[in-house]
């Protein structure tokens, strides 16, 4: 999905604020929390700048600006001590937009780099495209991102706080599939997709933040009454199943989900469809 449009999609309740607040508003300076739960850290623009670890980086096919950028920026891992793979992070934006990391994608034992894209007051990034607003003052990007299987979700912006969470399935336990699920098979995998691309937007037996669209298991899931291919299709462009103006959902070309990913989310909903739980 392109993520631009999909995070703003995911906070569509935001978008007049964000119209009013966003898209105008000079950059400034500004304070990032980091709150690991052992007391928060707030880090501002200026010492985040004089960190002896901050460089310039250059991020190609950048998912918000949707092109090449340069940053100066800080490697993420750095600013997170004590941090241990089977931690959770949440990125908290400043409307309240929160995108779930498991941090064993930040300590880059898989090949990509977040890092911390700082924005200088005095060297203002552009406006994002399509009306979205503005990306800094905190901004996730990566390098190489292809490598550890970064989704276009994981690139939150206007960011205000990192904290560290219980990870979702803890949160939510009704979302977990049959724990003799094995460990890699395509329900699995498709679970860490949906977490990572539906999640934002849609519950799944009640369970879940979002707000945005409908629950995808009860009361029936969507593999239940729509003929596969149709719901396929549906993923990737939701206005090839039914044409409104007002449709919200964004498609998810193959860029932001690749075939096997899909394969394996629909694996998982039909899968789901047997564990249906009430709130
Ligand atoms: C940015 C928010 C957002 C994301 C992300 C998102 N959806 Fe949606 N989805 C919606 C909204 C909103 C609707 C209701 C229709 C509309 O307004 O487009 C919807 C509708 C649907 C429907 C149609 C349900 C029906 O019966 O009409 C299905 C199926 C669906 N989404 C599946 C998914 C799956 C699977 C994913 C993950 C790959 C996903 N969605 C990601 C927002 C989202």
């Amino acid at each position: 999905m392109p993520r631009t449009s999909m995070k703003r999609m995911a906070v569509g309740l935001f978008a007049i604020a964000l119209a009013v607040l966003g898209s105008n508003r000079p950059a400034r300076a500004a304070q990032l929390t980091i709150d690991l739960g052992h007391g928060a850290t707030r880090w501002s623009t200026a010492t985040l700048l004089a960190r002896t670890d901050a460089r310039t980086i250059t991020v190609l096919g950048d998912v918000a600006f949707k092109r090449t950028r340069h940053y100066r920026a800080v490697p993420l891992a750095n600013l997170l001590p004590g941090l241990v793979a089977s931690d959770h992070l949440q990125f908290v934006a400043a409307d309240g937009f929160t995108a779930e990391i498991p941090a064993v994608l930040l300590l880059n034992k898989r090949g990509s780099t977040a890092w911390l894209a700082i924005e200088d007051p005095a060297r203002p990034w552009p406006a994002l495209p399509g009306g979205h607003g503005r990306a800094g003052p905190f901004y996730v990007v990566w390098t190489q991102p292809r490598a550890a299987g970064v989704g276009p979700e994981q690139w939150p912006y206007q960011l205000a706080t990192i904290r560290r969470a219980d990870s979702v399935a803890t949160r939510f336990p009704a979302i977990l599939p049959d724990p003799a699920t094995p460990t890699d098979s395509a329900v699995r995998r498709g679970f860490a997709v949906f977490q990572r691309t539906c999640f934002a937007c849609h519950t799944l037996n009640g369970a879940g933040d979002a707000r945005l669209g409908p629950d995808l298991n009860i009361p029936h899931n969507p593999t239940e009454y729509l003929r596969a291919d149709l719901l396929r299709g549906y993923i990737r462009d939701p206005q090839s199943l039914r044409r409104w103006p007002q449709a919200k959902m964004p498609g998810f070309d193959r860029q932001a989900l690749s075939d096997g990913d899909l394969d394996d989310l629909l694996a998982y909903l039909r899968h789901m469809a047997g564990r249906k739980a009430t709130p």
